[in-house]
């Protein structure tokens, strides 16, 4: 129906018949001649109905936004002085010939890529929202990545594999969404948090190199960065190192991110998750920008602030210093405060500072330091005049978290990077296991992964063949070598008070499989939301997919989730609890 897109029309379009299909942005009457804005998926172009043309005159007057029109006309040079630099066709226009009206709208609850919309409109309306070209460029983006990462994978020698969604639970460790079995009363199915499960029996069938694009579910807490239903880059592999599979990571984030024109190294820096954990405050660490914690323990031994000199003592505690170049200018009495309240919803009890200024040093610690540990502080610190240094002090776990953060929200405050600059981050070398709130032990990846060193005396200490993939601070994947032998498992389940009938119940088939001669295997995933959010710019993960959840977790184009009718539920052999029936 036409001979172009509206923005891919430029001045070497001058003089020729074209023939455009689209939607009408907005319209003008100037004085008897209408200009149109006709818009599809590449952007704008401005239609002009001339009285002399009655035929498109008349029908330009019936012409109202998100009608569908099918022009028809010749390019022309704009006037002088009526070019548009704004616009991409802004130096010309199309003189209609002939113009129809191919479908009329209800007139438009939102002004499609108004900034100024909120949120919840748009996504009630996605389907108009999506007509916005920038929206458009995101998924041209998102499928030029797919389209990347499997011919990368490909290239590498990976089967692409679809595994179920209609599954038993997975070990991630988020909530599962259930559905009920029509066939089987009182029994559910569990969507995939992951393929994790099927993706290691693939290796148990000599697949040898496996990946899809999976769609996973996990019922959590979401935030900007997170959605209930997400997709990720899924790849298991056999026979093979860590560093193996770290390598095939890299290597298709390279050919990802090089499909859409960011050339990024081809190798990634390496850090261990202790080494994260004391400099950064996180396990995914922002390294664009410097500036690390720095242990200074020992300069409070002998202060005579008890606090400070107790938490000092105290084996498991951190007094970290964190050094702002320049932050004692910045900062004003007011805005320090906002950040000692920052601090304080993060575990925080206060936030002492010294201010290192010509000639003097100022802060409410001072008082307290020895000339001795002063002067060691400053050794260990090396601040400047003009410097801040902040002090968290107290158990590292809380510490670590909330001093972490401090350096995220003043490098923010004070724009200390380049927000366009792309920084990757191998975490190597998790811990195995952590203690959950209730005291238990429990996985930080997953029962399956491979520890590097387990002492069963001391499960704390060891540490396991994991490795997540951080960009500009944001976890983006992770993966691990995993178990093979079912020695290991059993010895991994009973640390975890996990019993064989529970590790049977829940996972024997996995189980099983690996009894039949698993190879060594392991493997990652990349969450491919995240991955284009990144790559977009955008900001946040909503923005990426195109019938995205709410933060509440529905859908507010659809209104999922709904009550359902009392057959449909007889059928499935529920019966809702009182207080939680609603009318259907
Ligand atoms: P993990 O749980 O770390 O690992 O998930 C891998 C990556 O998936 C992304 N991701 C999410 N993205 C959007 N919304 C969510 N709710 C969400 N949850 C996770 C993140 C994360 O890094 N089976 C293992 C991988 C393996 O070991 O091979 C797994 O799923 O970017």
């Amino acid at each position: 129906m036409r001979t172009h897109l509206c923005a891919e029309l430029d001045e070497k379009d001058i003089g020729k018949e074209v023939r455009l299909c689209g939607w009408t942005n907005s319209y003008r009457d100037h004085g008897g001649v209408i200009f149109i804005d006709l818009r599809d998926k590449s952007g704008l172009v401005q239609l002009v109905a001339d009285p002399e043309n009655g035929q498109s005159i008349e029908t330009a007057k019936l012409v109202r936004n998100e009608f569908v029109l099918i022009a028809h006309g010749i390019v022309r040079a704009r006037g002088e002085g009526l070019e548009n630099p704004k616009l991409k066709t802004g130096k010309i226009e199309v003189l209609l010939h002939a113009l129809h009206i191919e479908n009329k709208s209800l007139t438009p609850p939102l002004v499609v890529g108004d900034e100024n919309v909120s949120e919840e409109l748009r996504l009630r309306y996605r389907y108009l929202d999506l007509r916005n070209p920038r929206a458009y460029e995101i998924f041209a983006l998102r499928s030029k990545a797919a389209i990347a990462a499997r011919n990368a994978l490909d290239a590498l020698g990976f089967l692409e594999v679809e595994t179920p969604i209609l599954t038993k639970e997975t070990p991630e460790g988020a909530r599962d969404y259930l559905v009920p079995s029509r066939i089987h009363n009182g029994e559910f199915f569990a969507l995939p948090q992951s393929p994790q499960l099927f993706k290691q029996m693939l290796m148990v069938s000599g697949f040898d190199r496996y990946f899809q694009i999976a769609k996973c579910f996990r019922d959590e807490d979401l935030r900007a960065d997170r959605q209930p239903e997400f997709t990720q880059i899924d790849v298991e592999m056999s026979f093979c190192t860590q560093d193996d599979v770290m390598r095939v990571c890299e290597q298709l984030l390279y050919a990802i991110f090089g499909a859409c024109g960011v050339e990024i190294p081809q190798q990634f820096e390496r850090m261990t998750w202790q080494h994260a954990m004391e400099h950064y405050g996180s396990d995914k660490p922002d390294l664009r920008f410097d500036m690390p914690l720095v242990e200074v323990k020992e300069c409070f031994i002998d202060c005579e602030n008890a606090i400070f000199a107790n938490i000092a003592k105290e084996a498991d505690s951190r007094i970290k210093a964190l050094k702002v170049s320049g932050g004692d200018t910045f900062y004003t009495r007011k805005t320090l405060g906002e950040l000692e309240e920052f601090v304080r919803k993060f575990g925080a009890k206060g936030l002492a500072y010294l201010q290192f200024r010509e000639g003097e040093i100022k802060g409410p610690l001072l008082k307290f330091l020895s000339q001795t540990s002063l002067a060691r502080l400053r050794e260990l610190v090396q601040p400047q005049n003009g410097d801040i240094v902040f002090f968290g002090a107290g158990a590292k776990a809380v510490v670590w978290d909330y001093m972490g953060r401090l350096r995220l929200k003043i490098a923010d405050d004070m724009k200390l990077f380049d927000p366009k600059s792309w920084r990757f981050l191998w975490v190597v070398d998790f811990p195995m296991f952590e203690y959950n709130e209730e005291g238990a032990l429990t996985p930080l990846h997953h029962p399956f992964t491979m520890p590097k060193n387990l002492d069963v005396s001391n499960p704390t200490a060891a540490l396991s063949l994991s490795y997540d993939v951080v960009l500009n601070g944001v976890e983006l994947g992770g993966g691990s070598i995993r178990i093979h032998h079912e020695d290991m498992q059993s010895q991994v389940f009973e640390l975890l008070k996990i019993s064989k009938e529970q590790a049977e119940l829940k996972f024997g088939f996995l189980l099983e499989a690996l009894r039949y001669g698993a190879p060594p295997h392991g493997g990652f995933a990349i969450g491919f939301d995240r991955l284009v959010m990144l790559l977009a710019r955008a900001s946040s993960i909503r923005e990426v997919i195109a019938f995205p959840k709410t933060q509440k977790a529905t859908c507010l184009l659809t209104g999922a989730p709904s009550p359902v009718g009392e057959t449909q539920l007889r059928e499935l052999h529920i019966r809702l609890r009182e207080h939680n029936k609603k009318e259907s």
